[in-house]
């Protein structure tokens, strides 16, 4: 056993035993945390070192709260005034937000209250009763939007494989599959997920976990160089977004349109899924759109309605494609820019259940109104809701979400932002963030300006009405860890060359103050490179061959948008 002083600058206390002198390295040398103040023994922590390695938890977590500008969060929470109550008891949604159920402790009438809030920003009909299953659906999640993509996935397979749909407890569960359908039976019940590129990287881990099979793993096995969209018919693994990685982000609608034309001859389903503020870019495709050119190619394969036998004589209508709406971002302000009228220029996608064909919807909790704990908002129309496979009366509820346990806190905070504002506080909200994303894009072109004719290319770019700017990775850790930036490598020109890049998110916490900050901070940085005769300035970016053996600085995050369509067996 050895013996270690916590902090040598807290000379009151006491040296304590642990069992082991190693700890984990410490990922970067600027975090500033020693990992020894929290390492727990068989031997109890004095109320004293609990308090101090508290406290110093407490000041980093601040000191990066303040600089945070690299995630899609809103830092700017304050709820312990009112929910501090919450941290001293024990609560939990499980089982549906619309049955209280044998767990007690819940907050579900909250719950309740915020998922009206959301059906009315989107659209959809309230209140939700099963009497109406037009109404909407859906719970407040206890993961981010992965929990909701995930479900929601979930509930489009087995939808479109002609599960049996949801019904009361006393309604009849009793089949599980339908009967072979006549004209595409090899197909019929398949569903084909489709995807851009730029969506989030936790859809390919979705679609494995669900063994959905994405149009790239089945034209590969089936449909060999037939593509309609390559020149020399290899499958992507995503559907393109418009003009690559050089371009917006948004999904290619033609390319998409065409992929899904390919499958529907077949008979087969499409799963499609959008975005609205995709994750590095912060964009927005086009729904309506899509929603609108799709139809005529449903109609003409009998997958825009279609009847799912699964007994003799026994049936039901349903549609035979299925639109996800991934908002995790874009979901939560894009109503209220809608709202804005003519204070807001530029197109703003309509995403929402008005469209008859959207299926489902999430959005995250902690990312636009934010929330101390990761959550989010789950919603489809009660009549798209499949049979959980189980009824189980231990919870006295119906399992009809993904969790059993369920995160009571999120419903009450989000609770909390909606009573305090309404729409013209939210319009206002939202074009501020919208004003601050141009405010910041201006001032890092104009430090593009400023070093391009030294040769040094900042690549500030962003996507019309995002909240994400994207320019140049600084490759500089100090920069990387005060700001959370997160990075990403983009392929370009053909994929012959590879550009790193970092973003920022204006979010409704992102100061100016903080943003000149790093404004300042960057200026320094490309000064002291264009001074330094050691390094080389690199103008043009590295090739893609290079470019993973020159990263000299850890990475915080990466979101990888090459090579991660879905490739298993
Ligand atoms: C478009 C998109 N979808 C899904 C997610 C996952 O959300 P969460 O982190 O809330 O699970 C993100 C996160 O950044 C995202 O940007």
């Amino acid at each position: 056993m050895a013996t270690i002083t916590v902090n040598d600058s807290e000379p009151q206390i006491k040296k304590r035993k642990v069992e082991k002198e190693e700890s984990y390295p410490v990922d970067l040398p600027i975090t500033p945390l020693d990992p020894k103040l929290f390492e727990l023994s068989n031997t109890p922590l004095t109320d004293e070192c609990q308090k101090i390695a508290l406290r110093k938890l407490e000041e980093y977590l601040k000191k990066q709260q303040k600089y945070f500008l690299g995630y899609q969060v809103n830092e700017n929470v304050h709820y312990s005034n009112k929910l501090s109550f919450m941290l001293d008891m024990h609560t939990n949604n499980v089982g549906d937000p619309f049955k209280n159920g044998n767990m007690t402790i819940n907050t579900k009438i909250v719950e309740q209250a915020v998922l009206d809030y959301f059906a009315k920003l989107w659209h959809a009909e309230t209140p939700s009763v099963k009497e109406n299953k037009e109404s909407y659906w859906g719970y407040v999640l206890s993961m981010g939007s992965t929990e909701g993509n995930l479900y929601a996935l979930y509930n489009a397979r087995d939808y479109l494989k002609g599960k049996a749909l949801y019904q009361e407890p006393d309604g009849n569960l009793s089949y599980v599959k339908p009967m072979k359908e006549k004209s595409h039976p090899k197909h019929a019940y398949h569903p084909v997920a489709f995807f851009s590129q730029d969506t989030h990287y936790s859809m390919t881990k979705i679609v494995r976990a669900l063994e959905i099979r994405t149009f790239y793993e089945i034209g590969e096995k089936e449909y060999q160089g037939q593509c309609p969209i390559t020149s020399d018919g290899q499958w992507p693994k995503e559907v393109p977004s418009e003009n690559g990685n050089e371009g917006p982000g948004s999904i290619d609608v033609n390319k998409l349109l065409q992929l899904v034309e390919f499958f529907a001859r077949t008979g087969s389903p499409p799963l499609i899924i959008l975005n609205i503020g995709t994750t590095f870019k912060g964009a927005y495709d086009d729904v309506e759109q899509i929603g609108h050119r799709l139809k005529p190619i449903l109609e003409q394969y009998n997958l825009y309605e279609r009847t799912v036998e699964y007994a003799p004589n026994k049936s039901d209508i349903r549609t035979g494609y299925w639109i996800h709406v991934d908002g995790a971002l874009g979901a939560s302000y894009l109503p209220f820019l809608q709202k804005a009228g003519h204070r807001i220029k530029g197109y703003i996608p309509k995403f929402d259940f008005s469209l008859p064909f959207v299926h489902s919807i999430v959005t995250s909790a902690h990312k636009y109104p934010g929330c101390p704990m990761p959550s989010g908002i789950y919603m489809t129309k009660r009549k798209y809701q499949i049979a959980p496979p189980d009824d189980p009366e231990y919870i006295g509820s119906p399992d009809t979400t993904f969790s059993g346990s369920r995160n009571a806190i999120p419903p009450v905070a989000l609770w909390c932002y909606y009573a305090n504002t309404n729409d013209a506080m939210e319009i206002d909200k939202a074009i501020k963030v919208e004003d601050t994303a141009k405010y910041t894009e201006t001032k890092l072109k104009e430090l593009e300006r400023k070093y391009q004719p030294k040769g040094y290319n900042l690549w500030v770019e962003r996507t019309p009405l995002s909240l994400s700017i994207r320019f140049r990775n600084p490759e500089n850790a100090d920069i990387i860890r005060k700001y959370s930036l997160s990075q990403m490598t983009l392929k370009i020109d053909g994929e012959k060359e590879a550009r790193k890049y970092v973003h920022i998110f204006m979010m409704q916490s992102a100061k100016k103050e903080i943003i000149e900050e790093l404004i300042k901070d960057l200026e320094k940085l490309y000064d002291n490179k264009l001074l330094s005769k050691q390094e080389k300035v690199v103008e043009q970016s590295m090739p893609v061959s290079s470019i993973y053996e020159k990263v000299n600085i850890h990475r915080v995050a990466h979101v990888p948008l090459d090579n991660r369509g879905y490739s298993g067996n």
